[in-house]
């Protein structure tokens, strides 16, 4: 495949984790922008009131100042109406919410193949899953696309439509995706060969950009411990704080028990669904051209959810999830991508009855929480 040197990348879901990724692309490396939107008309209000800018407002210790601000004028925006039709779609950021994934893919699926990578930028699991079997099922004929992920740390806001606070400043860990879950262990000459070789890896790997976005491109197994590690994190915190609708720091000296059952049983689902991953150390540590790993003691309980209730409701203590934000604001919220995901899975491999309880608990109270807000906002807006 050759690598071109100014590679358009198409992004949907230009929301928060878009607009971040896209203006630091635009930044730090030589590449053309190209967002797609849900209609025609958000792409001339991006045209004719927001002038085609993006404005990210960088909150994080070391911009001040005009540095602060950076703006990125974009040259061209599609919809699924006006999309040219001879243009096929070569790199694919998807950044929407893990819910809305196949309904913003699909209208492009026309402009998407077997040489377009793919990476999904999304919380939670359970995506992957669901376009190999839905949009890229085998009896759709579609082209299927180069997949990666993207497990994002850094943190943003919407100030409005085309305006995004970058509030964290953290890591990015990218990986290709395996089709299936044999291929789940990588080799470390796959990630150096994607690096030079591959048109969208490459770009995310160029050192300015990789160093300024902290990105760190890695094996697929490396990143899947990242993965299911924020992924537990986000079981705990997201769900609870929506429940209790408390901000994260209010729950610290309160959700170690709740925490706790949480992620036993989360573990134990995922040590069924990501076997390879938990057999690693046993098969590969010590290998040539394989990374070494410590699964067994990232996945300890205890020490895990001390390190959860730390990152969250110390570090991260005047934080607001953004499943308490999606409850309060009465959107919809990614819970079935979080602790719904382990509640399908226990399905899945026939786990029995029990095997996701806690789980399925967590889902039903989080559905409570968004029910009773929704309830309550429709009674108030019938008194006006
Ligand atoms: N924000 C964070 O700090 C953060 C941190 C880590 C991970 N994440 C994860 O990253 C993912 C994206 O989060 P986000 O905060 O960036 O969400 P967001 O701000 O809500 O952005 C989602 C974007 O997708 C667009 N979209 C939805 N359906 C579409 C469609 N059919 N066609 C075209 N565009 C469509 C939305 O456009 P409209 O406005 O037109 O609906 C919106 O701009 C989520 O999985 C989230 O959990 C977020």
């Amino acid at each position: 495949m050759t690598v071109n040197e100014k590679p358009v990348v198409h992004i949907i879901g230009m929301g928060s984790m878009g607009a971040i990724i896209a203006v630091n692309l635009l930044e730090h490396t030589q590449c053309e922008i190209v967002p797609l939107f849900r209609n025609v008309a958000k792409c001339e209000r991006f045209v004719n009131e927001a002038d085609s800018i993006i404005t990210i407002n960088k909150m994080c210790p070391g911009y001040e100042g005009e540095n602060a601000t950076v703006i990125q004028k974009i040259g061209r925006v599609y919809a699924p109406e006006n999309y040219p039709k001879d243009e096929p779609i070569r790199n694919l950021i998807v950044a929407t919410k893990t819910y809305q994934t196949q309904d913003a893919i699909r209208p492009f699926l026309p402009y998407i193949n077997s040489e377009t990578n793919l990476i999904l930028v999304q919380n939670g699991l359970g995506v992957l899953e669901e376009i190999k079997e839905g949009i890229f099922a085998p009896e759709t004929k579609q082209g299927c696309p180069q997949l990666f992920q993207g497990v994002i740390a850094h943190g943003a806001y919407q100030v409005s439509e085309f305006m995004f606070n970058h509030a964290c400043d953290a890591d990015f860990k990218i990986a290709r995706l395996p089709w299936s879950h044999h291929d789940m262990v990588q080799s470390c000459e796959l990630v150096n060969d994607d690096s030079s070789n591959n048109e969208l890896l490459h770009l995310l790997t160029k050192p300015i950009f990789e160093k300024r976005f902290h990105v760190l491109h890695m094996t697929y197994q490396e990143m899947l411990i990242g993965q299911l590690f924020k992924f537990l994190l986000n079981s705990c915190i997201n769900s609870v704080t929506a429940i209790v609708d408390a901000l994260n720091e209010e729950v610290r000296d309160c959700c170690h028990a709740t925490f706790s059952s949480i992620v036993e049983e989360s573990i134990s689902i995922l040590k069924v669904v990501y076997q390879p991953l938990f057999d690693y150390e046993m098969e590969y540590n010590g290998k040539d051209g394989y990374p070494t790993l410590e699964v067994t003691k990232t996945f300890q309980l205890d020490p895990l959810v001390d390190s959860i209730i730390h990152l969250c409701c110390v570090v991260g203590g005047r934080n607001s999830t953004s499943m308490r934000q999606d409850t309060l604001n009465l959107r919809d919220t990614e819970i079935n991508y979080i602790n719904g995901f382990v509640v399908k899975m226990a399905e899945r491999f026939n786990m029995g009855p029990s095997a996701a309880k806690v789980n399925k608990t967590i889902v039903q109270l989080v559905n409570l929480r968004s029910g009773l807000n929704r309830a309550r906002a429709k009674k108030t807006q019938a008194l006006i």
